[in-house]
């Protein structure tokens, strides 16, 4: 039997590639993994069985002899099947437009780069003159212009555009794509989800879990329901309430999943309408606080009261770690970590080590960067700190954080707000959350959301609520909540870091949240300083090839600039690089480097000068990093010409590569293929670069010379004379 499959959280590409592909495997089954978003939920019971798309259960190993696999080439993301590979005897075909991944050993690949992997398929099928339904050519075109924006991103190809003239003409239903295509948000629209986000509550009525968000928009926002409907997407509830003020009133929008709250009947309390799961209020109050408890009082009114549902809060989790600590941790640095305890206990306050330190610690990976998070106040202990350790203090008063800095230790400490979390059950009710839980529920990942307490009674004892430990354990980067990538998008970089840093898999939820964050632009509302502090950590990372192939993957590259296209020319161009790198710091150990800064030279190496502008103007460089990148970016063509002479001069060598820095003669030394310009390069790197000469402006005015700007005329003479006394034979030998 046939199978074919593709990754878990499928979107329209996903699900428009799965049937193509059975146009070519007409014997084949679908195995559906299923997906998180609406319109396709909503198009497969609409359609599912019209398409015989069937689920993965029931399906036996035994009788699959070859699997096609289509729009990813990551066995992580395949679920179920991903085992199936370790099986030799299975053959397996790959349809992807993601830049391959190696972990599958399949027997037919085709990879093209274009804007979406149903392009692929359709360009197959129209060249086998394969006859399509109008309902098929209707869930292709969806495919494409999900993937594309409508054919409107950059990464879209002349194919993409080919391949929907001829689904239209296969007789593909526009109307219906309409219906289910979701459009990408406004910047408006993408700044109210964010206040939206940052202001969500949970409460609990009668055991339904229920979100209130609000916001205020200064300007009149079209299409506020749409917001509603994102939020709804990604968090599994009950009920969703969003009030947004605008002008002088309070848009509310409302939408349920369940019959026990008919959000109908709560908005006409509030003088609006609406259906029993979908409804809206236009509220004449202009304050939100009292818009948000009228609001409350007529949900409380309107619910059903059954029998309540249990809440959902998530078990404390404690585990003693110390055997691990006093294995894994310098003797000196445990001593230090029971003095922060003792101290602790003095104040009263818990103290905890966080984040990273934790991460590595758990990991087995050496991590000096201490961080602490304190309950209590984190300045006054902070003080504490360095009166009895003696160290250095720097406070940041506003945001409650300081550094101490005690002989081999920097400690960043931070003080946890306290939250109120709402509490199952009754309202108004509320119960205060510890702080630490509050503080780790608003971090990035699970593996980064781990604590270590300090203090004498609790000493070495593991905090993990969100499933940090066994997601190390699987090598898993997932987020603690949907929302994480809106709430901050400098996440969805850091996801790519930590997952090539260790290795890890970026789970497949986790995937299409960025995916998603991606569609919704968001980046486009960050400050390019976040941005680009996070893809220098990302290009400083010891092998950063496979995390930019995964950011060209996930449509990251664009927010450096749109013109970014990662093909085979810069994945070769990056493995030059990689090499040369690596050779270089083997050979010159003590040559300080600036590797992002090289790997950015080789991103955007490809863009017009005008496009680097752009870049330049986005990011915030330095005038001397501006410099270099324009100059790796001009003076290449020029620079090869003459290096690549066998006869040239050691003298002209050094002019010409004297006034780069290190990083781009690298760079250089990866684009040219010439053997004499690397030749040249390599007599500049071991010797040239070190000549000196002996005279100085003292020995010109001891002889009698009077000073003045001819001076360093007269001292570049006399080195570029030394330089070219050095007899070719001995410097081509080198
Ligand atoms: N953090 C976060 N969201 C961000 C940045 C940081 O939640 N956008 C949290 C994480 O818990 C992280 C901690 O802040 O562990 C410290 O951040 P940072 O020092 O940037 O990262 P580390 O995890 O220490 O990683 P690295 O080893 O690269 O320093």
């Amino acid at each position: 039997m046939d199978l074919i499959v593709t990754h878990t959280g499928a979107d329209f590409d996903a699900l428009a590639s799965l049937v193509a592909a059975r146009k070519l495997y007409p014997s084949a089954r679908i195995a559906f993994l299923g997906t998180q978003e609406e319109n396709i939920k909503q198009f497969l019971r609409d359609f599912g069985t019209r398409l015989k798309i069937t689920g993965s259960r029931g399906i036996e190993r035994e009788k699959i002899k070859r699997l096609i696999v289509v729009e990813t080439s990551s066995v992580s993301r395949l679920g179920p099947f991903k085992n199936f590979f370790q099986d030799t005897a299975l053959e397996i075909h790959i349809y992807d437009h993601h830049p391959p991944e190696k972990d599958i050993p399949a027997k037919k690949f085709v990879y093209k780069e274009v804007g979406a992997t149903t392009t692929i398929l359709t360009d197959i099928l129209r060249r086998k003159k394969i006859k399509l339904t109008s309902l098929e050519a209707t869930l292709f075109i969806l495919g494409i212009y999900e993937d594309t924006g409508s054919l409107s991103f950059p990464s879209t190809t002349l194919s993409d555009r080919k391949a929907i003239r001829f689904l239209i003409r296969q007789g593909a239903n526009l109307g219906l794509v309409t219906k289910y295509l979701s459009f990408p948000l406004n910047h408006d629209q993408v700044t109210i989800l964010k206040d939206l986000v940052h202001s969500l509550e949970t409460h609990y009525f009668h055991g339904l879990r229920v979100y209130i968000a609000k916001a205020a928009s200064p300007k009149y926002v079209g299409d506020i329901a749409v917001l509603a409907h994102s939020l709804r997407e990604m968090e599994n509830l009950d009920a969703i309430f969003i009030l947004v003020k605008m002008e002088d009133r309070i848009q509310l929008v409302a939408r349920s999943q369940t019959r026990a709250l008919d959000v109908g009947k709560v908005t006409r309390i509030l003088g609006g309408g609406g259906h029993t799961t979908a409804a809206s209020a236009s509220i004449k109050e202009k304050n939100l606080d009292k818009a948000r408890m009228k609001l409350i009082s007529a949900v409380q009114s309107s619910i059903k009261i059954g029998k309540p549902k249990s809440g959902t809060i998530q078990p404390k989790k404690e585990r003693p770690v110390l055997s691990l600590m006093k294995k894994r941790l310098p003797f000196e640095l445990l001593k230090f970590f029971r003095t922060l305890g003792l101290l602790g206990d003095e104040v009263h306050m818990r103290i905890f080590l966080v984040g990273g330190f934790v991460r590595d610690l758990l990991l087995g990976v050496k991590d000096l960067d201490i961080d602490l998070v304190i309950e209590g106040d984190g300045i006054l202990f902070a003080h504490k700190l360095s009166r009895i350790m003696g160290g250095k203090l720097h406070v940041h008063k506003k945001f409650k954080t300081a550094v101490v800095s005690v002989p081999n230790f920097k400690i960043d400490i931070a003080t946890a707000r306290t939250e109120y979390y709402e509490r199952p059950g009754a309202l108004p009710t509320v119960i205060p959350q510890s702080s630490i839980r509050a503080d780790l529920s608003r971090r990035d990942f699970t593996i980064n959301a781990l604590a270590i307490q300090l203090n004498r009674r609790h000493f070495g004892h593991l905090i993990d609520y969100y499933g940090g430990e066994r997601d190390l354990r699987q090598g898993k980067i997932r987020v603690l909540h949907n929302f994480s990538f809106i709430e901050d998008p400098t996440r969805i970089f850091r996801a790519v870091r930590f997952s090539e840093r260790y290795n890890f898999s970026i789970s497949p939820e986790t995937r299409d949240l960025i995916k998603r964050a991606v569609r919704l632009e968001l980046f486009e509302s960050l400050s390019p300083e976040r941005v680009r502090q996070e893809l220098v950590a990302i290009l400083n990372e010891e092998n950063p090839i496979k995390a930019i192939k995964r950011m060209a993957e996930l449509n990251e590259l664009a927010y450096i600039h749109p013109s970014i296209k990662y093909g085979r020319h810069l994945h070769n161009l990056l493995i030059r690089l990689s090499s040369e790198i690596k050779s270089h710091r083997r050979c010159f150990s003590s040559d300080l480097l600036a590797l992002w800064l090289i790997y950015f030279m080789a991103i955007t190496h490809n863009l017009t000068m005008a496009e680097l502008g752009e870049v330049l103007q986005k990011f915030i460089f330095s005038k001397k990093e501006r410099s270099k990148l324009f100059r790796s970016h001009k003076a290449v063509s020029r620079l090869f010409k003459v290096l690549q002479k066998a006869s040239i001069s050691p003298a002209r060598i050094y002019t010409l590569l004297h006034p780069l820095s290190l990083e781009e003669i690298i760079f250089l030394l990866a684009r040219t293929k010439s053997k004499f310009a690397k030749k040249n390069i390599n007599i500049y790197f071991k010797k040239l670069r070190y000549v000196r000469v002996d005279t100085t402006g003292h020995d010109l005015i001891k002889r009698g010379l009077k000073p003045g700007p001819h001076f360093s005329k007269i001292l570049q003479k006399l080195l570029l004379d030394k330089l070219n006394s050095h007899p070719r034979k001995s410097l081509r030998n080198l």
